[in-house]
């Protein structure tokens, strides 16, 4: 072997013996909350398209349309020729829907974090973040090179006694989290937050990946507050209720003329194909004119908790907590001989002892699918 082969083979050898190793498999969403794995049939709760765009007729129609127009692909990053029309005016939905002045698009959620944090904050600089914040909220954290402090998860009594330890040695300081925390489902105590941020000026951000169409009657999260709090920084993406592909940063005009000019992983990419902005801009259509399609995966999840007596759900994400790795992954295979598509979640995506089961509910699950569903996990002695 050669020293590369060696290397790659001595880092996987342990994570072989722990049940860490991934494997990535091929799997057909053919349909709403369908999928075939190695030719079956599968219920699938495990997919982030909450409110089905991805195979909403008037979203895939749209994505077509725009092909056809501008072609498949974008061809430049935006700030050549990559910036086609219809990015223009996502931003401008986007920004309305979000209530802030402006918006800015990025190719991914994952390249909207990585750029928006060091573009605002750098190493004189503080950033306090919740423990349970999203990977690429670390990386761009990691990436800005300022002093991080990570507070115990939505803990707020924590984050006071770190700020009030650390924000006067720091010219700026920023505090991040998810909305609506990816692995756990539970929302960040936002107008909390927003109200600690204002008083220490510490500016907010919030990663709202999991909100969009499905919390706050589509708006997000912010809006599961009366009133919703001020938040500066809202960043999102259109994978998940969108169904589509994209990220995004809703603020002031001066922070995304800022973002447009600095950020790095805006600047040095290409920009997104005109039809997953085509499709994004269909699916906004969508959820702005329906609301009550846009509680549906809630009302799911809850429908799913109430069944097997488990604490109400605050988004469509539910996790089951089975702890040690290899029975998460046991079960997770059991569920899927039964029919259902139900990814285990381990380290080091979550923290050690807590892997897990996450359940994701769409609008288009059925009850008599989640009552399928709940039959096999108490069957299976899961739960
Ligand atoms: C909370 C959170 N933020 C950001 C991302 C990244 O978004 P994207 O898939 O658009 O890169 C994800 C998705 O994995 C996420 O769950």
């Amino acid at each position: 072997m050669k020293s590369l082969d060696i290397f790659a083979a001595d880092k996987l050898a342990p994570l072989v013996e722990q049940g860490l190793k991934r494997e990535i498999t091929v799997t057909d969403r053919w349909a709403a909350g369908q999928a075939r794995r190695a030719g079956r049939p599968l219920l699938s709760f495990c997919c982030n398209d909450y409110l089905d765009f991805t195979h909403h007729p008037k979203v895939k129609q749209a994505a077509k349309d725009a092909i056809d127009r501008y072609g498949a692909g974008a061809g430049a990053s935006r700030l050549i020729t990559g910036n086609h029309p219809l990015i223009a005016e996502l931003e401008r939905r986007l920004a309305a829907l979000k209530g802030t002045e402006d918006a800015c698009l990025f190719s991914s959620g994952y390249l909207a974090n990585i750029g928006i944090i060091p573009t605002l904050v750098s190493k004189d600089d503080v950033i306090f973040l919740d423990e349970l914040s999203h990977a690429c909220l670390r990386a761009g954290s990691s990436l800005a090179a300022s002093t991080t402090y990570t507070f115990r998860h939505n803990d707020l009594n924590h984050l006071q006694e770190l700020i009030f330890k650390n924000r006067k040695n720091h010219p700026r300081a920023l505090i991040v989290t998810d909305g609506v925390f990816s692995m756990d489902g539970d929302l960040a105590p936002l107008d909390q937050l927003a109200q600690l941020a204002r008083e220490t000026d510490c500016w907010l951000m919030t990663d709202d990946a999991h909100g969009i169409g499905v919390i706050g009657a589509g708006r997000g999260s912010r809006h599961a507050f009366d009133p919703p709090p001020a938040i500066p920084l809202q960043m999102g993406t259109l994978s998940k209720g969108i169904g589509s592909f994209g990220g995004y940063l809703c603020a002031s005009k001066p922070v995304i003329d800022l973002m447009k000019t600095r950020a790095r992983s805006l600047i040095y990419t290409t920009a997104l194909p005109p039809a997953s902005v085509a499709a994004a801009l269909a699916a906004l259509d969508i959820i702005e004119t329906d609301p009550v399609y846009c509680q549906r995966p809630l009302q799911n999840a809850k429908h799913f908790t109430d069944s097997l007596g488990l604490p109400a759900p605050e988004s469509p994400i539910v996790p089951i907590i089975i702890g040690p790795t290899d029975k998460t992954m046991r079960h997770a295979k059991s569920l899927e001989e039964n029919g259902f598509l139900v990814t285990g979640i381990r380290p080091p995506t979550v923290s050690v002892g807590t892997a897990r089961l996450r359940f994701t509910f769409s609008a288009a699950h059925k009850e008599r699918e989640i009552n399928a569903l709940t039959d096999s996990i108490r069957r299976l002695g899961i739960v």
